[in-house]
């Protein structure tokens, strides 16, 4: 079996690292996901590929299983209708609203005029929200009514978020604990992966600027038993028969993003492919064979019992370069690769004439399990203190919990 992953960054490394363990895969070819729809096709039919998985967002929006199931490609994803879900904030939240998953209030505006009217008479703090695609950037948290106006002007007038910024969603502030939740469907089912907590902030205690995620773990210590039953009722039972009501009918992930509060779990947001860094936590938790669920979702066949789960935590702790997420150097050489006993997914390394150096922003993941979530990020930071390069830098502080655990 001949298999194609598109998308380069760890969560790309951690798929192909565990697809490779299928003993009927011959080859994994990974692809950038800034090739053009048209060009991956042409590789993947030269190349004789069987199985396409996609890992980033934007090409799945821009309906890249369509054009390759029509081209009789067997590919794993969203189609574009499905892929919305995550592409439009306005229709995501229109889907939640109408199948009652449990979501903060909000409104959509397409009119300049009407957002700005309406933030006027709203509680602060409100959020306020590109629709479309913004790299995870499109959000805004705002604590008074000219900080609203302001957010309104620069995606709506300025476009700062390009088209992503044609519509905005405005909604009610959540206050709570994040945890992210994915899982795959067949659209018969959905069925959960192990929960895991990212850590979005470039700096220690959640300070500092937004990154793509800094470190997971996984299970996410806030995930009681209390709020997957919450999560089960009020978010993955009226997704599923909003999916089926509306017909979609695919074989992909659902990523859910939650806000658990005192008032029950939130969905903040779908996500329509498989997270980075929780990728890197969740998929080494797997004990069962990673392509045949897949496959099993394309045949509409998933199966729970076929799914297992370690015990174990897992860690994931992202070694990043010195100055991300605004600007920093590549090039230069990461040393102490070799003392690493851990998983180690890469992200942004270029590798030349046997050496590796620093090629992005997120460079690469330490992924350490344990019977113990204790145990696990020990594991984990006694490794990545092996690895560095000019300038790198990491978090010391991935799974300590700053907040109680939330009962409702
Ligand atoms: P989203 O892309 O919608 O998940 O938003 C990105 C991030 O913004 C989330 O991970 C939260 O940290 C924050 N956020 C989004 N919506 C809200 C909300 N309604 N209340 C509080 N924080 C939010
Ligand atoms: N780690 C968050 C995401 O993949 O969107």
């Amino acid at each position: 079996m001949r298999i194609l992953i598109i998308g380069s960054g760890g969560r790309e490394d951690a798929i192909a690292w565990k697809l490779q363990q299928n003993p009927r895969v011959e080859k994994i070819l990974i692809k950038s996901s800034s090739l053009s729809i048209e060009e991956l096709l042409q590789i993947a039919k030269e190349e004789k590929i069987d199985f396409t998985m996609v890992g980033s967002e934007e090409l799945l929006v821009k309906g890249i299983v369509d054009v390759f199931q029509k081209e009789n490609m067997t590919i794993f994803g969203p189609n574009q209708q499905a892929a919305m879900l995550e592409g439009s904030k306005a229709f995501s939240k229109d889907f939640m609203k109408k199948y009652g998953v449990k979501t903060a209030k909000y409104e959509t505006f397409q009119r300049v005029e009407e957002a700005l009217a309406y933030v006027e008479g709203e509680e602060y703090p409100l959020v306020v929200k590109a629709s479309g695609l913004a790299a995870g950037k499109g959000v805004i948290i705002c604590q008074r009514v000219e900080e609203a106006k302001k957010a309104i002007q620069e995606i709506m007038v300025e476009k700062v978020f390009q088209e992503a910024g044609s519509e905005v969603v405005i909604e009610e502030f959540l206050e709570g604990v994040e945890a992210s939740i994915l899982s795959i469907t067949d659209s018969n089912v959905i069925l959960p992966f192990i929960s895991a907590k990212d850590h979005k902030k470039i700096g220690e205690k959640e300070t500092g600027l937004n990154t793509g995620g800094m470190g997971v773990i996984a299970p996410n210590p806030y995930v009681t038993e209390e709020v997957y039953e919450a999560f089960q009722k009020d978010i993955l039972e009226p997704t599923l028969k909003g999916i089926k009501a509306e017909g979609m009918k695919f074989a992909g992930i659902i990523f859910f993003g939650l806000m658990i509060t005192k008032k029950g779990v939130y969905l903040l947001e779908y996500n329509m492919r498989m997270g980075d860094p929780e990728t890197q936590a969740v998929l080494p938790l797997l004990e069962s064979d990673f392509l045949e669920m897949l496959e099993d979702a394309l045949a509409g066949t998933l199966d729970s019992e076929k799914i297992k789960w370690s015990k174990d935590s897992s860690c994931c702790v992202v070694l990043a370069s010195g100055g991300y997420p605004v600007s920093y150097q590549k090039g230069y050489e990461i040393h102490g690769l070799d003392e690493v006993e851990q998983h180690v997914f890469f992200a942004g390394v270029k590798q030349e004439n046997g050496k590796y150096y620093n090629n992005g922003g997120r460079v690469l993941n330490i992924v350490a399990t344990a019977p113990t979530l204790d145990e696990a990020i020990q594991k984990a930071y006694i490794d990545i203190q092996k690895v560095s390069f000019q300038d790198s830098y990491y978090r010391k502080d991935i799974g300590k919990l700053y907040s109680e655990i939330i009962v409702f």
